[in-house]
């Protein structure tokens, strides 16, 4: 693989990781729900609204997790975006669901309500929106078409985001997040269940601990715990929610650098941008971003494929991302065509994302935008 003196993202370290997991070796509390588990859960749900958090193995986990206390299963519709990551969908397939892909709005690149209004019907159990690049979705408009379904947050990128100065992870029913290591706080692979109906807290226990109801066995609650419903390994070891201990401390600083990068780009390229018809990220008034990615649009495939090696020759690894799921094999053999999401389908071939993550130097970043703004789409 090619190294890059500019890499695209790179885990932050805030100086605490290691003393906070020598300590959790220390103790004898090396699986999960131990006293990190706790701290972590405790610090990340101000973070995202005030659910009650319960930190799982990953994101695909936490929304395999929905889709089981939903009690999603076959017959049953769930809508997500076409533009997304494979598990946003692939965790209610799982289940037996059918995968209703819905276009992404052009400006947010978000789940486009006008087409889940348009493709709800009476089987769908769950809209589930994706926070693309840390922007929220259109929550008012999401909340309106999904009509009787659930309304599940992908917050995979979008930690520290808001919707109405509420923060992202609060309005569905359930979040999931991601601290996988690209994402802007990370133990390295890990993710978090947002439970925001207190109905689901028992249950979500249960579900997470093989279905055994193991928790209340050591709360005290009971004298034995046994086998009571479905259920999986989703516990995180405690040494690895000591690292997101040591991330959740610094979540300020690590969001404020991020900001800085993203704000220069969005005022340093703006001109450039202009003159070539390049788009930039939109953030509607209603949203506060959370600076996960710094994206840009260009006319169509060649340019953007132009645009990445242009910049590579300098050193400097700037990626594309989803390919549309309706276009997947997966998505194609349950029918997806070409035109079905056409927003999506653009986006996928004109999308670069630039070098964003918490250490991204000045100087760095200087010669990202040189590079970028000496090349002519
Ligand atoms: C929108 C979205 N959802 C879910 C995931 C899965 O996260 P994890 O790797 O923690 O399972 C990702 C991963 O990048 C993502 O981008």
């Amino acid at each position: 693989m090619t190294r890059y003196a500019i890499p695209f993202t790179r885990p932050h370290r805030t100086g605490r990781e290691a003393a906070l997991v020598g300590d959790a070796l220390g103790g004898d509390h090396w699986r999960g729900d131990g006293p990190y588990t706790t701290r972590a859960a405790a610090m990340l749900s101000p973070l995202v609204g005030g659910g009650k958090v319960l930190l799982t193995t990953s994101c695909t986990h936490a929304l395999e997790l929905t889709a089981m206390l939903l009690g999603v299963g076959p017959g049953d519709e769930v809508i997500v975006p076409s533009f997304t990551f494979v598990s946003t969908a692939s965790a209610y397939a799982l289940r037996g669901a059918s995968i209703v892909f819905a276009d992404v709005d052009p400006r947010t690149l978000c789940l486009d309500p006008a087409d889940v209004a348009r493709k709800v019907t009476a089987r769908t159990r769950a809209v589930v929106a994706v926070h693309y690049a840390g922007v929220a979705a259109d929550l008012d408009g999401l909340a309106a078409a999904a009509g009787g379904a659930a309304l599940v947050e992908d917050n995979a990128h979008s930690l520290g985001g808001a919707w109405r100065d509420r923060p992202l992870g609060g309005f569905g029913v359930m979040a999931t997040q991601s601290f996988h290591d690209t994402k802007n706080l990370s133990c390295g692979e890990g993710g978090a269940l947002v439970l925001n109906d207190p109905a689901l807290h028992e249950r979500a226990e249960i579900l997470r601990e093989k279905g055994t109801n193991r928790a209340r066995f050591f709360r005290g609650e009971i004298d034995k715990y046994t086998w009571v419903d479905l259920g999986s390994s989703y516990l995180p070891s405690d040494i690895l929610a000591a690292i997101l201990v040591a991330q959740l401390e610094q979540v300020k600083a690590i969001q404020a650098a991020r900001h800085r990068a993203w704000a220069r780009y969005h005022a340093e390229l703006a001109g450039w941008a202009a003159r070539h018809e390049v788009q930039q990220p939109h953030v509607p008034v209603a949203a506060a971003h959370a600076a996960h990615l710094y994206w840009l649009r260009v006319r169509d495939l060649a340019t953007r494929q132009a645009l990445i090696a242009h910049v590579a020759a300098a050193g400097i690894q700037a990626t594309f991302h989803y390919q549309p799921l309706h276009l997947s094999e997966v998505g194609a053999r349950a029918g997806g065509r070409p035109g079905d999401c056409p927003v999506s389908e653009l986006v996928a071939d004109t999308l670069v994302r630039l070098p964003l993550y918490a250490d991204l130097g000045d100087a760095d970043q200087d010669r990202v935008l040189a590079a970028v703004t000496s090349f002519t789409p």
